[in-house]
Formats: C-alpha cells, sequence, structure tokens
C-alpha cells in the first residue's frame, strides 16, 4: 500500500499542507525544526490513530488553534481507500475510513499500515521492559484488532485489582475479591501471553534474517521472558498470583503477568544492554521493524509504509544500501537535515511551513 495524498490542518507548525507523495522513496530535506518530523508524525496518526511522539493529541494542534485535521488517500490493490482524522483541544477526537467513523481503535488498525522508525524507537531495546512489551503489543495490535481488546481487558481487570490491594479493607475482603481479578488476569493473560510468544516467534524467524543481511553476518535472536513456564499458562498464572497475594498487599500491586514480562534481545548469543554500540542498537532494532514489514505482508498481503525519521544518514554506506535492498517496493518516508549523497527516490524540500517536491 502506499500513501498517494496527504492534507492537514492546523497540525503542529502547518497551517495547511496538500502534498502528494511517490509510491517509492520519498525523501523529506529541510533544516532543523523545518517541519520534518511533523509531517511523519501526522502520516503515522492516520495509521496508529495517535502520534507515535506523544500521547497527548492537543499537542499536535497548531498553537492558537482548536481543531487539527489530517486526511491521508491511500493506494491499496483493492482500490483507493482514505483515512481522516479531526481532533480537538477540548479531547474530542474522529476518526474515519473511507467516510466511515472508526469508532474504536481496533477498527482503524489493518486499514493503513505504518511501520515507524525513530531515534525514540532505540530505548526499546535499551531501557525499562515496558517498552519492550508497548512495542510489541502495538505490532500484534496492528495485525490482530482482536488483540487490542483483550490488552484492553487486561488492563482494566489489573488497574481494579491494583486499586484493591491499595485500598484498606480487611485481608479477608481483599482475598476474595482479588479472587475474582485473578481469574480475570488469568484468562485475558493466558491469551496476550500467547499472542505474544507466536508473533515473536514469526519476529525472530524474519528480523534474524534481516539483521544478517543489515549487519553482513551478526546473528540477531529473540526471546520471551514469561512470568509462568507451564503449558497450562492460565492455571499457572492463576495459582502464582494466589499465592502472591501477601506480597502483593504489601507492596500494593499486581506483581505478575504480562504487564510484567520481557523480551530478550541478543546478537551472536549476547543479550542487548545499555553499553551495546549505537549503531549495533539501531540496526538491531531497525531490523525488528523491517522485519513487521515481511509480517504485515503475509497476513494482509500489502506491504506497509516506512517511517524513517533522521535514521538513514545516521547508517552507513552499507546499511543504507542494505536498507533500501530490503525495502525494495515499499513506500518509505525518509527525513534528513543533511541532504543524502546518493541519488535515489523524489526528493521534497520542507521549510516555511510548506513541503515541496524538487523537479
Ligand atoms: N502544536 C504546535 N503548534 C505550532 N508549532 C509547533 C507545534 N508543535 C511543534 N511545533 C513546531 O514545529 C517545529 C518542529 O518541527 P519538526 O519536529 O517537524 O522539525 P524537524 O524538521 O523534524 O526538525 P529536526 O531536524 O530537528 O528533527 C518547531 O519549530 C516547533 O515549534
Ligand atoms: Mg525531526
Amino acid at each position: 500500500m502506499y500513501l498517494s495524498s496527504l492534507v492537514i490542518k492546523n497540525y503542529r507548525s502547518y497551517e495547511r499542507l496538500s502534498v502528494k507523495f511517490d509510491d517509492g522513496i520519498n525523501i523529506l530535506q529541510g533544516e532543523n525544526a523545518a517541519g520534518k518530523t511533523n509531517v511523519l508524525e501526522a502520516i503515522g496518526f492516520l495509521s496508529f490513530g495517535k502520534s507515535f511522539r506523544t500521547q497527548k493529541d492537543v499537542d499536535c494542534i497548531k498553537q492558537g488553534e482548536d481543531t487539527a485535521y489530517i486526511k491521508g488517500t491511500i493506494g491499496k490493490k483493492q482500490g483507493e481507500l482514505s483515512v481522516e482524522s479531526v481532533f480537538m483541544r477540548d479531547g474530542k477526537k474522529s476518526l474515519k475510513v473511507n467516510g466511515e467513523p472508526a469508532r474504536r481503535m481496533g477498527e482503524l488498525f489493518g486499514n493503513f499500515i505504518a511501520v515507524v522508525f525513530s531515534p525514540e524507537d532505540l530505548k526499546v531495546l535499551k531501557e525499562s521492559p515496558s517498552l519492550r512489551r508497548r512495542f510489541i503489543d502495538m505490532e500484534i495490535s496492528k495485525l490482530k484488532p482482536t488483540y487490542f481488546f483483550e490488552l484492553q481487558e487486561y488492563n482494566k481487570a489489573l488497574a481494579q485489582k491494583n486499586a484493591l490491594l491499595k485500598s484498606r479493607m480487611s485481608i479477608d475482603e481483599i482475598r476474595k475479591l482479588a479472587d475474582v481479578y485473578n481469574e480475570q488476569l488469568a484468562t485475558h493473560g493466558e491469551k496476550i501471553i500467547a499472542a505474544r510468544k507466536a508473533f515473536l516467534k514469526r519476529l525472530d524467524k524474519q528480523s534474524a534474517k534481516v539483521h544478517e543481511h543489515l549487519s553482513g553476518g551478526e546473528k540477531l535472536s529473540l526471546k520471551y521472558r514469561s512470568s509462568v513456564s507451564a503449558d497450562d499458562v492460565k492455571t499457572a498464572l492463576y495459582e502464582k498470583l494466589t499465592s502472591a497475594l501477601n506480597s502483593e498487599i504489601e507492596q500494593g500491586f499486581c506483581l505478575h503477568g504480562p504487564h510484567r514480562e520481557d523480551i530478550a534481545v541478543s546478537i551472536d548469543g549476547d543479550e542487548i544492554k545499555a553499553y551495546s554500540s549505537q549503531g549495533q542498537i539501531r540496526t538491531a532494532m531497525l531490523s525488528l521493524k523491517l522485519a513487521t514489514l515481511g509480517i504485515a505482508k503475509a497476513d494482509f498481503d500489502e506491504l506497509p509504509v516506512l517511517l524513517l525519521d533522521d535514521v538513514f544518514s545516521e547508517l552507513d554506506h552499507a546499511r543504507q544500501r542494505a536498507l533500501l535492498e530490503y525495502a525494495d517496493g515499499v513506500q518509505c518516508f525518509i527525513t534528513t537535515a543533511v541532504p543524502i549523497k546518493s541519488k535515489i527516490g523524489s526528493i521534497y524540500t520542507v521549510g516555511g511551513g510548506n513541503v515541496k517536491k524538487e523537479s
């Protein structure tokens, strides 16, 4: 699939913008603060229903304005599709696919699939497990909207249980009520863990191939670290939660389950740590992102759009070339403050509140 045109109004630094894009490589070039990432962010908004930079939609509304608007026209095998979003300073937001409201995020996913890679993503491999969980949760949700609903149910039960653990009720009362939540957490938790393991198996296979290509031979591998190891995940999780209740009451939050699990990422057998080289971390993360393209292609028979924010010019030439070879046939948006030397794709100059294609 590819984004053929983008219209935005009162989004970030843009008052009005209307651009047509190529189905191949689009390079957005301009000085710092010119508005390059803003364009990528708006494109991502149409895919994820939110910004990849902020949790707060209002940050994206142009200062002094009340309503932001984004519309994308997407070319797909079955024909053209439009995705629109309007959101306001008071928190109201609407998302539409072909003019029809998508009432839940799950209804938006899958229509326009974008994979974004920005410098922020390097944190996924360097920092806390929650970022790794968010990464796979997002990726699985894009492929499988029911997963997103499952997560929401799990998180609802988790929030209720945590409130209970912090409450001033008697231990007996807490025990009785916690059992109801533990049952729910085990039921949804089992499904979440199964989906994550299945997805990681695919991601592991695919990303190892990409990484070997990009790095010239390094072996990347992924492993899911679950809080339970038994085959019957639901029973094992339920039992673990039941026996942990005293410590949970003491600490005031739920100690086991998918919300505490992690993914181990290793290169040539060594787990990636904060002190691995920047280049290694960047390449590994890029491999994971590119691998999701192949997975989406297998599931939707369409290649997602790739958004590379400030990453391309940081790669050495061999890796740039390997990336472009791998992404052959994928519509790419590449932002860069330094002009790219090799003659590839269409160049767009970003600045002065506008995006202009160079002829
Ligand atoms: N809500 C907003 N309203 C108005 N302007 C905004 C808003 N949010 C961000 N901006 C402006 O957008 C500009 C930054 O745009 P953007 O992040 O796209 O730059 P960039 O071209 O990606 O720069 P860099 O090369 O440094 O990454 C800043 O000047 C900032 O003030
Ligand atoms: Mg930027």
